[in-house]
This record gives C-alpha cells, sequence and structure tokens, in this order.
C-alpha cells in the first residue's frame, strides 16, 4: 500500500515512521510511504500556502492552488488502482476501528495535513473523499494524525504482523474462536510477564495454572471490568452473554 503525505512540516516525518512496525513495513516494501511538502506546489517566490480568510476571524486558511496541484499530481502516477484523499481535520468524522480496516484495503491513501485554522472548503468539496478526526481535542496539525493512521492501517496489512493472530485477537477487534462468546467492542486484557513477583506484586495464579478455559475466563472477566472502568460507553454495544453479565456482577 502507498501512503502519500501532504504537509508544511515534512521534516515532522522522519523520526514516527523511522521505528518498528511501520520501519519494517517499509523495509520490507509492503508499504510505500512518500512525503511531498505543499511549499514544492506553490508558484510564488514566497511559496505561499496559506492566507488570511473571507469574512474575517483569526487565524490563517491553507489556500485551495497548491493542495489542487499536489494531488492532480500524485493522483496521475497510479490512475486505476482504487485511491482515498483524505484530509485529517478536527472537523472530519471520528477515525476508528472500522475505517483502519476499510482503508486497509486500498492500493493508495493520499493524506492532506490540515492546519488547525483550517483548508479552503473547496478542497475538501472537490478532491477530498473523506475527513478524518482522530478523537475530540484539537492538535495544531494533522500531522500526527497521520501517523496514526499510517500505524493503524498498515498493521492490519497482510504480511506485516508475524503473529497474524495478534491483530485480530485484541480490543476493538473481533475475537473469533474464543470458548467464550464475544464481541468486537470491549477493551482489552490484562497482560503480565515475568518476573512471577515482582516487588511484592505477583501475576495472578490463574495465568500460572496452565488451564486454559479457567485463563480464558479471568481474562474476559478482568476484560469486561476494565471497560466498565474506563470505557462504559463500550459496552451499550457489546453484546454481553449471560455469562458476561454474571462475571460483571
Ligand atoms: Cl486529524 N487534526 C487536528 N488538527 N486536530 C485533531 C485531529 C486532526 N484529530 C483530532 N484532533
Amino acid at each position: 500500500m502507498d501512503f502519500d503525505i501532504i504537509t508544511i512540516f515534512p521534516e515532522f516525518f522522519n523520526g514516527p515512521l523511522s521505528h518498528g512496525m511501520v520501519f519494517q513495513a517499509q523495509k520490507r516494501g509492503l508499504i510505500d510511504i512518500r512525503i511531498h511538502d505543499l511549499r514544492d506546489f506553490t508558484t510564488d517566490r514566497h511559496k505561499t500556502v496559506d492566507d488570511r480568510p473571507f469574512g474575517g476571524g483569526a487565524g490563517m486558511v491553507l489556500k485551495p492552488e497548491p493542495l489542487f496541484r499536489a494531488i492532480r499530481k500524485i493522483r496521475a502516477q497510479k490512475t486505476l488502482l482504487p485511491t482515498k484523499v483524505i484530509l485529517l481535520t478536527p472537523q472530519g468524522k471520528r477515525f476508528e476501528q472500522r475505517q483502519a480496516s476499510q482503508f486497509s484495503s486500498l492500493h493508495q491513501a493520499i493524506l492532506i495535513c490540515g492546519r488547525y485554522e483550517g483548508v479552503d472548503e473547496r478542497v475538501s468539496e472537490c478532491l477530498v473523499d473523506e475527513e478524518l478526526s482522530i478523537g475530540d481535542y484539537v492538535l495544531s496539525g494533522g500531522e500526527l494524525a497521520a501517523c496514526v493512521f499510517v500505524d493503524a492501517v498498515t498493521r492490519l496489512l497482510p504480511g506485516v504482523l508475524n503473529n497474524s493472530s495478534s491483530a485480530v485477537n485484541e480490543s476493538f477487534a473481533a475475537v473469533e474462536d474464543s470458548v467464550i462468546p464475544t464481541n468486537s467492542s470491549i477493551l482489552d486484557y490484562p497482560h503480565y510477564t515475568r518476573p512471577e513477583d515482582f516487588e511484592g506484586q505477583r501475576v495472578p495464579d490463574v495465568l500460572l495454572s496452565g488451564d486454559h478455559k479457567r485463563v480464558e475466563c479471568w481474562r474476559r472477566k478482568k476484560a469486561l471490568e476494565k471497560t466498565l472502568k474506563n470505557r462504559p460507553d463500550l459496552l451499550q454495544y457489546a453484546a454481553l452473554s449471560e455469562e458476561d453479565k454474571q462475571l460483571l456482577g
């Protein structure tokens, strides 16, 4: 999959995309990330990318011409494969696991990093397929959101994670081969590794028991408890079994 990122801060991406899974996926040729400096698509001497808003108000707005030029050039390179142009903006639809999964079937995602003040609306109207936000808070720009998008989508691509089950058996994803009927929308259960005793804090005995059925039941209970504590909103969508309701008490 190809990610084309259009930004006024190209250096921003040097760090975040050069580590771990995203870096490995690039090295292995599973993804290609190209950073495009919006200023390269300006035509004036000052490389102007933004201007004051019509109608007045604070802040600057990204001008349409450089973005149109950038998208037209990037699109021209790949016309027939499924491509989407995505604007990262706090005014977008909330980016959730469901969308990450849908976008992972694209061949190309063209990501426009908005600035919080705004992007000329004609860009959204004519060029953009989806406006996405990563959550209900305001960031100064879409760059962090673009990194979030690349990470969340890349880890779902075939061959990226060596352990094929680890992307499935986690929060916000369906657990398929579970003994206990489960669903897509509760948080993950707590994890422990060695040592068994860390400064007097012991790993729960059940995890050392080797009894897979009991482990599974304990994990489900803990996952439900964690969800009730941290994200009670998720429980209203969760299809809880009678057993789950008993576990929750
Ligand atoms: Cl995509 N952009 C900005 N500027 N702020 C955000 C966001 C995006 N998502 C949440 N806050």
